[in-house]
């Protein structure tokens, strides 16, 4: 970065993470792209119908409005933290009260907390392999140390957890165990109970970044990592954007009272509330019951697209390519022969206006190109018509790589 000005160190080691997320939000918001790139909520499934019922009157009303418009609770809204509980915690056998939540704003922001909690420059962080790419982003302005642990169809393996945690003197291990991102695999409840108690062992921070785990479309719930946890030293990070609305920019964080309280203040010192009219219209949300119902509505048509999805990529990706089947969640992650550069399968689909995203830059320990022959693919944004007309086009794209042309 060449410039007059003294930027901190930590600018240096973001910078390259920086520039691919700026890219994939950039293709989010290009109107002529039709993406598979990014995270985003199917349009039809945001709650602008069901928000239009309400917001006027609330945001209007003397007590209501004035919680919405006024500075407001540290920790967030009383009753969207027992929303919280009510609505997501309890439904999935997660015991907590609102004093084991914070409000955040936006699910990235938890991770920014505990960096500042824990983090010195140098600290290690074990995360998965791949992992989630802008989380590293995070993780580099605390000046962390990303090192990956080895993972198979089940998640994240503990034993390589254990190893690294005593070779680095990791502080935190940091997962999304619920049709993770980017994989779309979820960690089996084995391994759920052994990275507890891991944490438990050798006193590390277990953060627990879930935000997809209510967004299933079949199988049995699975239990928490939280929901092991003895000796505190499990935080869950959870979000709204999968939920409800990536533009209310909110999130959670549960953790026991002592956590809590540190982060609150970290929170306090960064931007003091969660933004208070979101919190307002997504707690009459939940209050309303348009939480269940949407869901209901998301999911079904979710899984459509996930099952478009698959079934086009079966049909027409080259021979010899491996995908996932989440059964929930945004993300289908596929491998390619190693002949197909995904970078150029991107290259190419892009003068269609279709793109997605390369796999190479999700292994924080590796060169991109060392792992170009993947990709993930999101099944939640797109109509079903698109995704199968798109899938085929990039599907041919790759059989022609494949053969070398
Ligand atoms: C694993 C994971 N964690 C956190 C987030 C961030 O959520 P938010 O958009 O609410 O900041 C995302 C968003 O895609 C995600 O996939």
């Amino acid at each position: 970065m060449a410039s007059k000005f003294r930027y901190a160190s930590r600018m240096q080691t973001m910078h390259e993470e920086a520039m691919y997320m700026r890219g994939l939000f950039d293709n989010m918001t290009d109107p002529n792209m039709r993406s598979f790139g990014g995270g985003a909520p199917a349009r039809s499934v945001l709650p602008m119908n069901y928000v239009e019922k309400y917001a006027a009157e609330v945001l209007s009303d003397a007590g209501r409005g004035f919680e919405a418009f006024q500075y407001s609770a540290t920790f967030g809204l009383q009753d969207l933290r027992e929303a919280v509980c009510k609505h997501l915690l309890k439904p999935t056998g997660i015991e907590a009260g609102p004093e084991n939540v914070q409000i955040v704003s936006g699910g990235l922001e938890t991770m920014y907390l505990v960096c500042q909690l824990f983090i010195e420059p140098g600290d290690v962080i074990l995360t998965e392999n791949p992992t989630f790419m802008h989380v590293t982003d995070t993780f580099k302005m605390a000046q962390a140390e990303v090192i990956s642990c080895e993972c198979d169809d089940e998640g994240i393996i503990p034993e390589d957890v254990e190893r690294k945690i005593m070779q680095y003197d990791a502080k935190i291990v940091y997962t999304v165990p619920t049709f993770g991102n980017p994989t779309g695999r979820s960690l089996s409840v084995e391994r759920r109970k052994k990275l507890a108690e891991i944490g438990s062992k050798y006193n590390v921070i277990i953060l627990e970044d879930d935000p997809y785990r209510d967004v299933r479309y079949e199988g049995e719930v699975l239990p928490a990592i939280y929901s092991f946890d003895t000796t505190g030293n499990v935080i869950m990070a959870c979000s709204f954007s999968k939920i409800f609305a990536p533009g209310s920019r909110l999130g959670y964080a549960v953790a026991t009272p002592e956590l809590i309280y540190a982060l609150r203040d970290i929170k306090i010192a960064t931007n003091s509330q969660p933004p208070g009219v979101s919190e307002v219209l997504l707690a009459e949300f939940f209050h309303r019951g348009y939480y269940e119902e949407n869901m209901e509505k998301m999911t079904a048509l979710y899984k459509e697209g996930r099952d478009a999805m698959m079934e086009t990529m079966d049909k027409f990706f080259p021979e010899g390519f491996k995908r996932t089947t989440p059964d929930g969640g945004y993300y289908i992650w596929v491998e390619f022969p190693k002949s197909v550069s995904t970078a150029e399968l991107k290259k190419r689909a892009e003068e269609h206006k279709f793109t997605f995203l390369s796999g190479g830059a999700w292994y924080p320990n590796a060169m991109p190109e060392e792992n170009d022959n993947t990709a993930r693919f999101n099944f939640t944004t797109q109509p079903v018509e698109i995704i199968k007309e798109g899938i085929e086009l990039i599907g041919k794209i790759a059989c022609e790589l494949a053969e070398g042309k």
